[in-house]
């Protein structure tokens, strides 16, 4: 039984993650969204409702979940009994800081893993700022987002 773990801010969740979500739970057992709850970023959404779009946007994966973390990821990742994070790569400018997450995770936890999917090429561009800042300008946006977040979204930039 090998699970995985797929960590991320999801401020929201776009297409570009239920693309590698959907890719993950093909490959392992199971797969578990882990929510970053204390952010530095100042997220739009608070943890609650970044944790049940999420929920939403899986629900018809039976091997996926949703939780939130705090603290060290690796920590959350063995609390799981897992050793596998997943991550996707976009374009090279990931590849600078996912390569230092990475291989400081694996200093301090030599067991645990980064496997790197590539971004499927129709969503090499899109992440969770650029759909903010789509929604902001009032652009359709079917593309990115599922479409439970639509209207969530629209909600919070009003
Ligand atoms: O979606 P994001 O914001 O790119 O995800 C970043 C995330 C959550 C993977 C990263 O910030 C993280 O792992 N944070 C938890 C704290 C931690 O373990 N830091 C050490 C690695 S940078």
């Amino acid at each position: 039984m090998i699970t995985a773990i797929y960590p991320g801010s999801f401020d929201p969740v776009t297409l570009g993650h239920l693309d590698i979500i959907t890719r993950s739970a093909n490959m392992f057992d199971k797969v578990i969204i882990g929510v970053l709850n204390n952010t530095s970023k100042k997220p739009l959404f608070s943890l609650e409702e970044r944790v049940n779009m999420l929920t939403d946007a899986v629900s018809g994966l039976d091997n996926v979940s949703v939780e939130c973390f705090n603290g060290l990821l690796v920590d959350f990742v063995k609390q799981k009994k897992s050793n596998i994070i997943i991550r996707g790569l976009r374009a090279l400018t990931d590849f600078d800081l996912e390569m230092q997450m990475a291989q400081g995770n694996r200093v301090v936890a030599p067991d645990v893993d980064t496997v790197f999917l590539s971004t499927s090429v129709q969503y090499s561009y899109l992440s969770s700022s650029v759909v903010k800042e789509y929604a902001r300008y009032g652009v359709d946006l079917k593309e990115f987002v599922p479409e439970c977040v639509i209207p969530q979204l629209i909600d919070k930039i009003k």
